[in-house]
């Protein structure tokens, strides 16, 4: 009887020890865990820091500028001139679209809008005599030269650049499937592409 008890006690003592210690680790984990939301914590809060960490962005004026590779195929490239006075865009005041329009663009050297934006691609909508909407059309409209309206704001696409080291990296890497496709798009011929 005595022998008993003394094993079960032996085994008792075991689980305790053994869960003080898992208990421990965790301990340990959680600790550092927390100093990481710490730390990361103290980077968004540290205002003053950050502003003085404001990327600059390029003075260069239009006509002076690099133009940037772009951040993968077909993306928007980014504004790589200057943008004061150029914004912000209204309804009176469309400083881009007077350096480039295809037609002006020869003249100013700056890149041409590509036709992607003469194009229009919101689906036909139809409705029935219910009032019900059927399965839009898939269209592709070509205006002939005219932007189309939903490109009117070109900075809710198109965002200038700024050289900066950024406290976490992006490991993105862009696989072009042509060398030109690095400084040139070509949305329109290809936008199609996989689509039945
Ligand atoms: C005075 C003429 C002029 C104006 C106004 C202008 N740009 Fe430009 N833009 C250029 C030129 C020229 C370039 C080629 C780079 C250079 O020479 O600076 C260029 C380059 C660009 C590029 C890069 C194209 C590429 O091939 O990578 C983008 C994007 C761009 N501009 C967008 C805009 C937007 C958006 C606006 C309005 C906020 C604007 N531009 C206003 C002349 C202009
Ligand atoms: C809805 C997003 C969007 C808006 C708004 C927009 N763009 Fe773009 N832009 C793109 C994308 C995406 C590309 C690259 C793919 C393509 O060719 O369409 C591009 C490409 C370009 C290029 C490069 C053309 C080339 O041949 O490489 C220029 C220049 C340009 N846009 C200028 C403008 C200007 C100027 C405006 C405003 C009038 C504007 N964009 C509005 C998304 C947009």
């Amino acid at each position: 009887m005595k022998k008993i008890n003394w094993f079960i006690i032996s085994i008792l003592f075991t689980i305790i020890i053994s869960i003080s210690c898992s208990n421990e680790k965790q301990d340990k984990k959680q600790n550092e865990e927390l100093a990481y939301d710490e730390s990361v914590a103290e980077l968004l809060s540290d205002e003053n820091d950050l502003l003085s960490q404001m990327p600059e962005y390029s003075t260069n004026a239009p006509g002076t500028s690099q133009r940037m590779e772009r951040a993968f195929e077909n993306a928007p490239p980014m504004i790589p001139h200057s943008t004061e006075g150029l914004i912000p865009i209204t309804k009176d005041k469309h400083m881009c679209i007077s350096c480039h329009m295809p037609e002006i663009a020869v003249v100013m050297k700056s890149t041409p809008i590509p036709p992607s934006h003469m194009t229009d691609y919101r689906p036909d909508v139809n409705v029935n005599s219910d009032g019900k909407i059927t399965k839009p059309n898939v269209v592709q409209k070509d205006l002939g030269g005219k932007l189309d309206m939903s490109r009117y704001m070109c900075t809710q696409c198109h965002v200038p650049q700024a050289d900066i080291s950024p406290a976490i990296q992006n490991n993105f890497e862009a696989a072009y499937r042509k060398r030109e496709a690095r400084n040139q798009s070509n949305l329109s011929e290809n936008i199609s592409e996989g689509v039945k």
